[in-house]
């Protein structure tokens, strides 16, 4: 997507126009990418497991409990789920959840690893009964991976295409019922026909600082930081109402505190540590 770059690196240009530091920048932008692996570790510990657990979102939360509860009851796996949003409001954490409620097993894959048809085939093709394929940044994938995804979705069939040129033949091929859970920042960006899949869709917003300070509460005691309401409300009011901003300043708040053997953070250590 040469465009998708392009606006990207505008919004960075004027990200950092305001002066701030890269270092700054790097904290408050919640892009997944880069993550680093101590990033991503955290970020995974830091996950939310069950849907009961996950703060925030209610609209969404609520009705993906139901799509999930019928799905349970009728024994059969769930229609598939779209997640649109901005980054860092826990579409890949929401998918995770989707999996462990329906005690499924889930297959992890991006937009842009499926470049070719034929790595899209490779993968439903090794699907199992009811498994969850979570879909990263799902339109970013090429077209011709999109049309194979919408048919298999709508069908749970594909067609492999066996040899090359005017010999080549299309070999049809069942595939078992799985869940498609695709997450993007744009649902703009993604084809009618493969939006119309489907049967769930979630946009995620962002969240009303009364959650985030419900996420940090929680994540303060996960990671063993000793903080008051007073110091969690100073970061969740900075964390520009994404909970991975809201992570991440909470890491940096610790460190602060524990570089100034401050053993508790209040309302002051968090102040000015930021
Ligand atoms: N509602 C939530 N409750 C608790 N933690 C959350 C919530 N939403 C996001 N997070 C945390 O924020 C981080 C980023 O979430 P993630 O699901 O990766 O966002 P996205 O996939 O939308 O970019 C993760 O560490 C995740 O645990
Ligand atoms: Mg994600």
């Amino acid at each position: 997507m040469e465009d998708g770059d392009a606006r990207r690196e505008q919004t960075d240009r004027d990200r950092y126009a305001d002066g701030s530091s890269d270092a700054t920048a790097r904290i408050v932008d919640a892009r997944p990418e880069p993550l680093d692996d101590e990033e991503r570790r955290i970020e995974a510990a830091l996950r939310p497991r069950k849907l009961a657990d996950f703060p925030g979102q209610t609209r969404v939360r609520d009705q993906l409990a139901l799509v999930l509860e019928a799905a349970r009851r009728r024994g059969t796996p769930p229609d598939h789920v779209l997640l649109s949003g901005p980054p860092g409001l826990g579409k890949t954490t929401l998918a995770m959840i989707v999996a462990s409620e329906l005690e499924a097993p889930i297959r992890i894959t991006s937009g842009p690893a499926i470049q070719h048809a034929g790595d899209l085939a490779a993968i439903l093709s090794s699907l199992t009964e009811g498994e969850v394929l979570f879909l990263d940044e799902i339109h970013r994938m090429s077209r011709a991976a999109e049309e194979m995804l919408y048919l298999a979705m709508e069908d749970f069939r594909v067609d492999v295409i066996v040899g090359k040129g005017p010999g080549a033949t299309a070999i049809p091929l069942e595939l078992p019922v799985f869940t498609v859970v695709g997450a993007t920042t744009r649902a703009g960006l993604l084809p009618a026909p493969l939006r119309d899949r489907f049967g769930f869709t979630g946009h995620l917003d962002f969240y009303a600082t009364q959650d985030l300070e419900r996420i940090l509460t929680r994540n303060a005691v996960l990671l063993e930081v000793e903080a008051v309401p007073e110091g969690i409300a100073e970061i969740a009011g900075r964390s520009r109402g994404t909970p991975r901003i809201a992570n991440r300043l909470l890491r940096r708040v610790r460190d602060w505190a524990q570089v100034h053997g401050r053993s508790v953070v209040d309302g002051d250590a968090a102040h000015a540590a930021l």
